[in-house]
């Protein structure tokens, strides 16, 4: 067992270092407090490993995302959304038999209890669709409290499915509630994709046929977002699993924090950016607004806490923008703007210097504007597709007997102990 030497106040203490299959070596710190009577301090958890995890890996300097060891690039172009999620929920590829089943029992979860349209109808028409979701996932919990036993194990399998299936119907009803118009049901006889679109953009007065292409390239996007280790989202729904809360407040607690424009929300920001930015003419200025340190400015859709070289997603997405846009025949113009933000942006120094590359964000927005969806449903897309990931993640956790509430420690620096000052002497 290698070790290494921490040397303090006259004082050797010994850490283990611990090896994964893949990526750097870990210190082991868990007894350092015991040891030293010291904390660690990494604020943002820029060096800190919070759990061993075997489900999805990321080598942020070559640009690799593996979900169970298989390349992203080979899933996108071979796999489909379903397979993905069984391959993340239980660790192995499906047979033709398991995946059936699978397609199976998530297609016949996907109605919601009828009861949770009223539950809609209390939010004002004007909400954003994220609001709505962060409040109506978490009330499956008091719809659901049939698999809200995260003890038993077949409750907490339930649930996941529960979840992954039931978000595309209350991504579609948070559509269809703020454009007024009626919630539609799912069908069995569609794909989880094809089955989200005619959710979304189906009416009751006429025949929707799903487009083919707009159905692949929905799919493409489920995947790519499924899941991406231990980000702020992840993190947080395994935060709050930690505490043993059921899954269903755990997802609302991912959404929540997938909402941040830091997060989630940089697709929609991204797209804003760019309608903002309007011409290849007006790039000089937003990339100068970007450097400077004064203003607070930054390209959208640019730069990752992990990735420090391309993010793989955004080579897919960047490919997928193209031929969706090609086949519905939709005005590429603000992808022509994002093409030319892209390549004066990595020719540039500052952005070359600091390692900043376009990640999943940059193109995706293009695409989503492209199929139909209002700005605001972004993230909830975003949502929608990550939830596969967080419930493996908070399965991973739950599952794992070395479990522990997550409760981090802090460098304090505010006043020391005084004695309280009666009102009148203040
Ligand atoms: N535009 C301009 N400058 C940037 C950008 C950007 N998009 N991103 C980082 N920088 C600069 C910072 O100003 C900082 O400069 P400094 O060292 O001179 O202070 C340096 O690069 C490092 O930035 P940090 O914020 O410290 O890096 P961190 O890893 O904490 O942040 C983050 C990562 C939040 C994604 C950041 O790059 C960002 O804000 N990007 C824009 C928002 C975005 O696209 N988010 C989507 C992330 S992917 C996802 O959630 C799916």
């Amino acid at each position: 067992m290698t070790k290494a030497k921490l040397s303090y106040g006259g004082k050797d203490y010994d850490l283990e270092v611990m090896e994964g299959t893949l990526g750097p070596k870990v210190l082991d710190v868990r007894k350092f407090y015991t040891d030293t009577n010291m904390f660690t301090f990494d604020p943002g958890y820029t060096s800190t490993a919070s759990c061993e995890s075997k489900i999805t890996f990321i080598d942020g300097e070559k640009g690799i995302l593996l979900y169970r060891g298989y390349p992203i690039e080979q899933l996108a172009e071979k796999s489909d959304f379903m397979e993905v999620c069984y391959l993340l929920m239980f660790g192995e590829l499906p047979t033709r038999e398991e995946k059936d089943q699978f397609v199976h029992d998530i297609t016949y979860h996907t109605m919601v209890h009828e009861q949770i349209t009223f539950f809609f109808r209390g939010f004002r028409r004007d909400a954003h669709p994220m609001a709505i979701m962060v409040g109506v996932v978490g009330a499956l919990a008091a719809f659901y409290r049939d698999s809200a036993d995260i003890t038993d194990p077949h409750q907490r399998k339930i649930a996941s499915y529960r979840l992954v299936a039931k978000m595309p119907t209350l991504a579609a009803m948070a559509h269809k509630y703020s454009t007024g118009q009626p919630f539609i049901y799912p069908r069995n006889d569609l794909s989880y994709a094809a089955n989200f679109l005619h959710m979304t953009f189906s009416v009751p007065c006429e025949d929707y046929v799903v487009s083919p292409t707009l159905e692949k390239a929905m799919d493409l996007i489920f995947m790519l977002h499924a899941d991406h280790e231990q980000n702020a989202s992840t993190s947080t729904v395994r935060l709050a699993g930690s505490s043993l809360a059921n899954p269903f407040a755990c997802i609302a607690a991912g959404i929540a924090c997938l909402w941040g424009p830091a997060h989630g929300g940089a697709n929609e920001a991204c797209l804003r950016m760019l309608g903002e930015i309007g011409t290849k003419k007006r790039i000089p200025e937003f990339i100068a607004r970007a450097k400077d340190a004064n203003d607070p400015f930054r390209l959208m859709g640019f730069g990752h806490r992990v990735y420090k070289n391309f993010d793989p997603r955004a080579k897919v997405m960047s490919k997928a923008a193209r031929e969706v846009l090609d086949e519905l025949g939709v005005d590429g113009h603000l992808f022509e703007v994002a093409r030319e933000l892209e390549r004066i942006a990595l020719e540039d120094d500052y952005f070359i210097e600091k390692k900043l590359y376009p990640n999943v964000d940059f193109y995706s927005g293009i695409i989503l504007k492209a199929m139909g969806f209002p700005t605001e449903m972004f993230t909830v897309l975003f949502a929608l597709a990550r939830t596969v990931g967080w419930i493996s993640q908070w399965g991973e956790m739950i599952a794992d007997p070395v479990k522990k509430i997550g409760r981090p420690r802090q460098l304090y620096t505010g006043p020391g102990m005084r004695d309280y000052v009666s009102i009148d002497k203040r």
